[in-house]
């Protein structure tokens, strides 16, 4: 699959290169430093270059947005036409300090998203967990119980890819519906965030559901 990282930071960068280890064809796009973009590709492997926004989504099958909430309008201006991609959203509707959502309940980051890119096809993925736990699942992916991760969309073919690539990653994705449940995902990040960053065991912290 070809794959447009938009936004190539703790979650875009670690993505990414376990994407283009996982055989994907990646292109890291958006910083302000060029350099970054280029240290990512050389790390991830022969499968990942260096881009603009506009060169990681043109011709990708789907791309990942993982930017600040308050970097859409820039991100999009530079990314071009998404009409038609698959957009998977990791990125948290969060104010500047990063320490509340400035939207919630009755609809999501990925619900806005979906308004503003009406025709593209948005997913709700990746972003219940710390990137700092990313790695060490790749690494484990052999293991017979993998965490879970919740996704949620409206399409059912956006669903299926990226149910391929949260199973590229390493986790057993578990579909949590339609892209409305985003808003019960992104406050559920809110305590894996506390779990992970205010608890004494580090932030290498996923999370696996089990029936009964
Ligand atoms: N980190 C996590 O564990 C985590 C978990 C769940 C959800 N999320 C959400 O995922 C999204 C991405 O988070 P992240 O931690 O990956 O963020 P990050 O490390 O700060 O990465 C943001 C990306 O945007 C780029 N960028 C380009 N121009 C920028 C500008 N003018 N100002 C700021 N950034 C600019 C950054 O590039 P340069 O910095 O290289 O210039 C970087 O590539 C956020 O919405 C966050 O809430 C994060």
């Amino acid at each position: 699959m070809r794959i447009g990282i938009l936004g190539s930071g703790l979650m875009g960068g670690k993505l990414g290169t376990i994407f283009a280890r996982a055989g994907h064809q990646v292109t890291f796009s958006y910083s302000r430093h060029r350099e970054t973009l280029e240290q990512l590709a050389r790390d991830a492997g022969t499968n990942a270059k260096a881009g603009t926004p506009g060169e990681a989504a043109s011709d990708a099958d789907a791309v990942l947005l993982g930017v600040h909430w308050s970097r859409l309008d820039d991100i999009f201006a530079q990314a071009g036409d998404l009409a038609g991609k698959v957009v998977i959203n990791c990125s948290l509707p969060m104010n500047a300090q990063n320490t509340e959502l400035v939207i919630g309940r009755t609809t999501s980051a990925a619900e806005e998203l979906a308004k503003r890119l009406p025709r593209a096809h948005i997913v709700s993925a990746f972003g219940t967990v710390p990137s700092e736990v990313f790695f060490d699942v790749f690494e484990s992916k052999d293991r017979s119980q993998r965490p879970s991760l919740v996704y949620c969309g409206d399409d059912a073919r956006a669903k299926s890819i990226t149910a391929e690539l949260i199973r590229d990653v390493g986790f057993d994705p578990v579909d949590a519906g339609p892209l409305r449940i985003a808003r019960y995902a992104e406050p559920f990040t809110m305590l894996i965030a506390q779990l992970a960053y205010n608890g004494e065991d580090g932030p290498e912290l996923a999370y696996r559901f089990q029936r009964f």
